[in-house]
């Protein structure tokens, strides 16, 4: 494992069982996050985001999942070989989740307050007083106003955005090492959205954690993380930091994903979409997963499944320009 890493995965591949058989929901994913990195994970839906999300936690159904090979090393540990006991006490106080829909998240029978200081009292083993100070000065830190009072009210009173600061709150009530937040602003509208992102922006700076922000919106991951990684059929199909990816995509499907950005110059209605769809886990397709879809796809694509290239710093691809492709294979299409 790479010093510079605090958690790195490598060669995942997880299954489900369905109907009998185990199908390939996500295959050979490598990612790496750096300490205060913001690492984001774009891609469209059922492009096996949240399926790599979930494994780094254990959160799948576990009689219906298998984890075919890899390993998910946090701070030089292979979180897939730790004791349950130990991977509990990881999850949430050293590694906190935080996803879509907060209400199915938040208990409705308990007040904020109780829920939060539920979280300090198991991981931090704080008396119920203790816990519920404590639970004020968090929702303080998610800038929920007049904390005082709203630590003792219950979910359905607030609205969508501070029903998520809440779940902010107890995601980070441990100081987690790591925030890993699937879809979190997906259910929030826009002006919503761009607050609770910039505190997870702003959270990330004070608290010193790292990021992994999900999102099948190219514009929110372009403004609010500092490495990508696009995913497409259960792969990774290209990697960059900074703005490499804006700045030059390499991937077929990239360049349509960047193309579907709204702007503001841009007639919305003429909004470009990528023809097709995401092919069935259960019936994948040969060669690039892409490929029909592509409208760059030569002949090779169709058989050949293409391999991670590494183009150096921290630059990945598994379609090389166009050019270059012809040249790989040497003329044959
Ligand atoms: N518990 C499960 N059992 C069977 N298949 C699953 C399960 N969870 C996910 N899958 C399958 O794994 C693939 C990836 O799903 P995943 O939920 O990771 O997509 P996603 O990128 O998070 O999509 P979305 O943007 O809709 O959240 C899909 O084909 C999905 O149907
Ligand atoms: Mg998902």
């Amino acid at each position: 494992m790479s010093e510079s890493n605090i958690l790195e995965i490598s060669g995942l591949t997880v299954e489900f069982r369905s109907g009998g058989r185990w199908i390939t929901a996500i295959r050979d994913v490598d990612l790496t996050l750096a300490p205060r990195q913001c690492l984001g994970i774009v891609g469209e839906s059922g492009s096996g985001k949240s399926v790599t999300a979930l494994s780094i936690l254990r959160l799948h159904p576990a009689k219906s999942t298998r984890i075919a090979s890899g390993r998910i090393l946090y701070q030089g540990r292979d979180l897939l070989a730790v004791a349950p006991g130990e991977l509990a006490r990881i999850r949430g106080s050293e590694i906190a989740m935080i996803f879509q829909d907060p209400m199915s998240s938040l208990n409705p029978v308990l007040t904020i307050g109780e829920q939060i200081g539920e979280t300090l009292r198991i991981h931090q083993g704080l008396n119920r007083a203790d816990a519920l100070a404590k639970a004020v000065g968090l929702l303080d830190m998610v800038r929920i106003p007049d904390a005082r009072r709203r630590v003792a009210e219950y979910p359905h009173r607030l609205s969508g955005g501070m029903r998520q600061r809440v779940m902010i709150a107890m995601a980070i009530a441990c100081r987690p090492k790591i925030l890993i937040a699937d879809e979190p602003t997906t259910a929030l509208d826009v002006t919503v959205q761009a607050q609770i992102l910039n505190l997870l922006r702003d959270l990330r700076e004070e608290l010193g954690m790292s990021v992994i922000l999900i999102s099948h919106d190219m514009g929110v991951i372009s403004e609010f993380t500092d490495k990508i990684a696009v995913m497409y059929a259960g792969q990774v199909v290209e990697q960059a930091v900074g703005d490499g990816l804006f700045d030059a995509p390499m991937h077929p499907y990239t360049s349509g994903l960047l193309r579907a950005i709204p702007n503001i110059d841009r007639d919305v209605d003429r909004l470009a979409t990528i023809p097709g769809s995401i092919p069935d886990a259960a019936r994948m397709v040969p060669g690039c997963r892409f490929h029909p879809r592509c409208p760059e796809a030569l002949e090779s694509c169709r058989s050949e499944a293409p391999a991670m290239i590494d183009l150096g710093g921290l630059r990945q691809t598994r379609c090389p320009p166009r050019a270059e492709r012809q040249g790989m294979i040497g003329g044959r299409s």
